[in-house]
């Protein structure tokens, strides 16, 4: 996962994710060029744009900055590595929800998946392999699937976030893509129960019936069980998503030498191969990728 920050002329450091930046576009080139030659086999992009609003139209927006960086490293890199991009509101909308909102505040899920349609053709047109649906929007996939293959895009992928849930664990990179939601909200309302297990494995068929080439769950070490149940019914790819707490917690435990933090990284990513993940996505890739190296 990467970060990409519109109008800003030096990478910032995200106090909460040691290590990891808010790259300018010159820095991301330079980072994904070397992330290619350490053999990282993919990258996906998470954009913060210089001004947020009510709809979130820096996410479509053919000059929005997820666009104008899928631009730039598809013409230095070609196809030498695969270039994803995540789909979702919450990062260009002013009340950091990742739908609009009606007038009582609600997430208004129709409205929403009409607008991820038209994310996905800005991110196909601008370069994207593969696009990855964020929101836990109910039909976003089949939405997106069916905007793509309109626009003739039938090759470009959708990496479902199938069972994504409510977790106390995305703290740090909401700090990465500066997002508060409006009111001290939450995304209880989209997103999955921690306490659930069987909701997310229909959320999980419902993304396969709709379209989905890969298959997520997120985030990783907390619901290995759901990995691991949706491997076993699944054949799709799958992907896990170590997450920005994942990470800082072993950051921070081994900042204060509590913990030996390669080996407890490599120990939990291991972990998530190990429950079937085929992908995983981690703010640990390009360290990993240098001791694998
Ligand atoms: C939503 C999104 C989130 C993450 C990825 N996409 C945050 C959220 O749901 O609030 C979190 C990833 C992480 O914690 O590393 N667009």
């Amino acid at each position: 996962p990467l970060f990409v920050r519109e109008g800003t002329d030096h990478p910032q450091e995200i106090t909460s994710l040691p290590g990891v930046v808010q790259h300018t576009r010159e820095s991301l080139r330079k980072e994904v060029h070397e992330l290619a030659d350490l053999g990282v086999p993919a990258v996906i992009l998470f954009g913060i744009p210089a001004a947020k609003d009510a709809e979130g139209s820096g996410a479509w927006d053919p000059g929005g900055i997820v666009q104008v960086a899928l631009r730039d490293l598809r013409s230095d890199l070609g196809d030498d590595l695969v270039i994803m991009a995540d789909l979702c509101l919450d990062e260009y909308t002013d009340h950091g929800h990742c739908g609009i909102v009606d007038a009582e505040g609600r997430v208004d899920n129709d409205a929403t998946i009409d607008l991820y349609a038209q994310v996905a053709v800005a991110q196909a047109t601008a370069g994207a392999d593969v696009v990855a649906p964020s929101g836990m929007m109910d039909g976003q996939v089949a939405a997106i699937r069916d905007a793509l293959d309109d626009e003739d895009f039938v090759d470009v992928g959708v990496l479902a976030y199938a069972a994504k849930y409510a977790s106390g664990l995305y703290g740090p990179f909401r700090d990465a893509v500066d997002v508060e939601i409006a009111g001290g909200g939450d995304r209880k309302a989209y997103q999955q129960d921690f306490r659930n297990a069987r909701e997310a494995l229909e959320e999980v068929r419902a993304d396969v019936a709709e379209g989905a080439d890969l298959l997520m769950v997120k985030p990783a070490m907390t619901y290995l069980d759901i990995i691991a149940r949706v491997r076993a019914e699944h054949d799709l790819p799958l992907a896990a998503y170590h997450v920005s707490g994942e990470y800082a917690m072993v950051k921070a435990a081994a900042a204060n030498g509590w913990i030996d933090g390669d080996l407890v990284a490599l120990q939990q990513l291991t972990a998530v191969k190990r429950a079937g993940a085929d992908l995983i996505l981690t703010y640990f890739a390009r360290e990993i990728a240098e001791v694998l190296a």
